[in-house]
């Protein structure tokens, strides 16, 4: 099995040529043209080999260059593409949620999956997503990495920030015997939520370590309202774990003037990388090169 790592996902990728046993690895040839248009070439001899190609999809160049990639795999040769997608962008435009929307999610599902043989991913926002694979496609979960790292540090209580968060806060209280609730969101704008404590508190939280757990933080605003309202309520220390850390702008920095300790794992690069997904993916990928 070979593994290359798309610009976006270089590091992880070679992470997962780790946990395949020091997989060959290697890393694209990329430029521009003059237009603008995006060059690929990937070097070694796959013939009749399963590549592996891992590259998250935050923005629209690194679909397009994912896509570049699956061709030039299939060009040289390979036996059997396996896609990995830690980051599946548009994925929350997972329904139309106005008459003239399209269903993004499905639009991607159908354009990654055409090279692939099989499509991995980690945390997709919804799972249902899956179902728009016509290939074989699986969904890592981001929780076993956020908990190997959670089991070393200062934790009484989990928090879904929100009613959608809720099965995963759940998975995780029990993987770490820790109580856990959830707070209640309700979503002013794209960039504005405003939070509120459940009417029934099951957790007694003055003086705990709280650690609020999301799929994906993005601008940051959930994070930050929803730790300035534990500390009101007495919380001794909050900290923040997300599978995937998009971080847009200054959102980073906003998180850490409120909250103690940011955590994510490594679908994404960014400075909050503490927990790899790299062994969960592997084990996927292991099970489909033995299938
Ligand atoms: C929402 O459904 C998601 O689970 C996250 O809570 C949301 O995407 C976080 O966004 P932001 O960081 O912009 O508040």
């Amino acid at each position: 099995m070979h593994v290359i790592g798309g610009t976006a996902s270089t590091a992880l990728a070679e992470r997962i040529s780790r946990e395949l046993g020091n997989a060959p690895f290697a890393i694209p040839f990329t430029k521009r043209f003059p237009d603008g248009e995006m060059y690929v070439r990937i070097g070694g001899r796959l013939e009749g080999d399963d590549v592996v190609i891992v590259q998250s999809t935050r923005t629209d160049q690194d679909l397009l260059e994912l896509l570049l990639l699956e061709d030039a795999v299939r060009e040289a040769g390979a036996r059997r593409t396996l896609v990995v997608v830690p980051y599946f962008g548009y994925a929350r435009q997972d329904r139309r949620f106005f008459p003239g929307e399209p269903v993004s999610a499905r639009a991607l599902c159908r354009h990654v999956e055409l090279d692939a043989d099989a499509v991995v991913t980690v945390d997709l926002h919804s799972s249902q997503t899956l179902t728009h694979f016509k290939k074989p496609a699986f969904e890592a979960s981001g929780i076993p990495a956020i908990a190997r790292l959670l089991r070393e540090r200062p934790l009484d209580v989990l928090v879904s920030p929100d009613k959608g968060g809720v099965d995963r806060a759940r998975r995780m209280a029990e993987t770490l015997d820790k109580p856990w609730f959830a707070l209640e969101k309700r979503r002013i704008d794209s960039e504005r939520v405003e939070l509120s404590l459940p009417p029934t508190m099951p957790v007694l939280i003055e003086g705990k370590r709280a650690v609020i757990l999301d799929d994906v933080i993005s601008t940051g605003g959930t994070i930050v309202e929803a730790a300035k309202l534990l500390k009101r309520h007495g919380v001794a220390t909050v900290s923040a774990a997300c599978t995937h850390g998009l971080f847009l702008r200054d959102a980073f920095e906003r998180i850490k003037a409120v909250v103690d300790e940011v955590y994510s794992t490594d679908t994404l690069v960014n400075p909050a990388e503490k927990a790899s997904v790299a062994p969960d993916i592997a084990q996927i990928l292991e099970r489909q090169a033995s299938a």
